[in-house]
């Protein structure tokens, strides 16, 4: 299976979600964890014993080489580069290499970086699922995953049924803008704004990721839910 965990904001909780998806699957399936970050990406510096020189990059012909185990994980990895670097990756070789590793890997997490979603639009579209992740604390990280899913459709880029919302950070339950966007994708799960988090393997983090694992494994996503008042009213 191949999920992708995308945004067109930064910050947001992208590669703390990839990671914690990753721990918490890899109790019971082969799981890798591809970076697509070269902005840089935040592996290196999170994940023990990796070597930043083995990356999708200076393996992009011979994509399993590049594969590493952070030290006491049950996961593997491959890290993005450095910035400036994605230029010398065509849209065809990440392809190539997202088919080579989903061959291998019962899961394969694809942590996306926001800018570099042209040469993407392969991996999204072979995406069993593609993760949006959102913060609602403010409209403009909803209204930019809006137009940016607007350019997906208008230029046939990719089914955007396979696309679904997880709200990161949160703090109020109810739904603040994303039903209100043209774009309203499922919600499929809510992480908590945890305070002094851990980092991706922080306990309260992994008790919460587990659910997101089991739905992804059962393929079971609940509807949206809509306020009482905003039923009534549907606004
Ligand atoms: N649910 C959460 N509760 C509290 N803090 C969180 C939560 N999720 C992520 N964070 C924190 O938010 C910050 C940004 O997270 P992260 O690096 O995963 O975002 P990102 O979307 O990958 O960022 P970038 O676009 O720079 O790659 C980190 O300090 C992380 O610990
Ligand atoms: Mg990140």
């Amino acid at each position: 299976m191949l999920i992708s965990i995308f945004s067109p904001k930064g910050g947001v909780g992208k590669t703390t979600v990839t990671l914690a998806l990753a721990e918490s699957l890899s109790k019971n399936h082969r799981v890798l964890a591809l970076e697509l970050d070269f902005s840089p990406g935040d592996f290196i510096s999170l994940l023990p014993s990796l070597d930043p020189k083995k990356n999708i990059l200076t393996y992009k012909h011979d994509i399993l080489s590049a594969v590493q185990r952070p030290q006491g994980k049950n996961f593997d990895v491959v890290v993005g580069g450095y910035p400036g670097e994605d230029r010398y990756i065509k849209r065809e070789d990440i392809t190539r290499c997202v088919e080579i590793l989903k061959f291998k890997y019962e899961y394969v997490i694809v942590d996306i970086q926001p800018g570099i979603v042209e040469l993407v639009v392969d991996v999204l579209q072979q995406s069993d699922k593609v993760l949006v992740v959102a913060e609602e604390n403010f409209i403009t990280p909803v209204a930019r995953i809006n137009a940016l899913l607007d350019w997906v459709q208008v230029n046939n880029l990719s089914d955007l049924r396979n696309f679904v919302f997880i709200r990161n950070k949160v703090t109020n339950k109810e739904l603040v803008y994303i039903d209100k966007v043209k774009h309203s994708l499922k919600l499929v799960h809510d992480v908590p704004f945890y305070k002094k988090l851990k980092g991706y393997d922080d306990k309260r983090l992994q008790k919460n990721i587990r659910k997101l694992a089991g739905v992804l494994q059962n393929g079971t996503f609940r509807e949206n839910k809509k306020s009482f008042f905003r039923r009534i009213f549907n606004i």
